[in-house]
């Protein structure tokens, strides 16, 4: 494995519709299948000692999909949360969710703020899930809490307080699959300086070997963060 590691990266799971349908299935049986590969990849991650997870489950701009789309998301959502608590108990792992889960129904949302609570007190490690989530209106929300908290004027310090992020360092490395290669509202003040790495392979086959290569181009890659170092 590469020396130097991130301590932070996210995912863009990009393509489990076009793997569904390349073998003639269902858009959402590709959505479980991303489940799977999410699974796989939440070990290899916190496997390799790596701190911070972050995953683009659904964004807000998704919303404009079929309902039946929607409503599978979030039954997988459901599930997933109750298959990793056991994971995210044990191994002292955060959960941390991004944006608005006021759109999930009553259960859900309460199985949610229970696993947000049960995990609260680890600070080590966390496992970050953007759902219904837009990386603009994170800051617009962000300068609001803080214009309701009575500061007239923000700085980074006061901005990152209240992004949903807070208290995450920013990822180091940002992994999209599926060929695309856009951040399309993702992080976005928060991947000011994240190393961009996109991969063809689409996210139900995303493997050790696809994190594996990420890895080891982020590992060879000469971070400046504007310096001329
Ligand atoms: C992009 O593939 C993926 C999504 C919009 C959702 C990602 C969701 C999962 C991996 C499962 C849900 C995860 C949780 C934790 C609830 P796409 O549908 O845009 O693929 P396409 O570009 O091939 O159509």
């Amino acid at each position: 494995m590469a020396d130097r590691i991130p301590q932070h990266i996210a995912f863009i799971m990009d393509g489990n519709g076009r793997w569904a349908l390349s073998k003639g299935l269902q858009r959402s049986i590709g959505h479980k299948y991303g489940i799977k590969a999410l699974k796989r990849t939440f070990q290899y991650v916190f496997d390799l000692g790596i701190k911070y997870m972050s995953i683009y489950a659904l964004s807000k701009e998704n919303l404009k999909r079929p309902k039946e789309e929607i409503q599978t998301i979030m039954g997988l959502l459901d599930e997933y949360i109750d298959s990793s608590l056991p994971d995210l108990l044990k191994n002292k792992i955060r959960l941390n969710i991004m944006g608005d889960i006021s759109i999930l129904n009553d259960f859900s949302r309460e199985k949610v703020n229970q696993a947000l609570k049960d995990t609260a007190s680890f600070t080590d490690r966390v496992l970050n899930i953007a759902f219904n989530y837009s990386g603009r209106d994170e800051i617009i929300r962000a300068v609001n809490l803080a214009v309701k908290e009575g500061h007239k004027e923000l700085n980074q310090d006061i901005l990152e307080k209240h992004l949903y992020s807070a208290g995450i360092p920013d990822p180091d490395l940002i992994i999209r699959t599926s060929g695309e290669q856009r951040i399309s509202n993702f992080m976005l003040y928060q991947s000011a300086y994240s190393e961009l790495y996109f991969t063809k392979t689409l996210w139900p086959d995303f493997s050790k070997k696809t994190l594996e290569a990420a890895i080891n181009s982020y590992s060879n890659r000469h971070r400046k963060f504007g310096d001329i170092k």
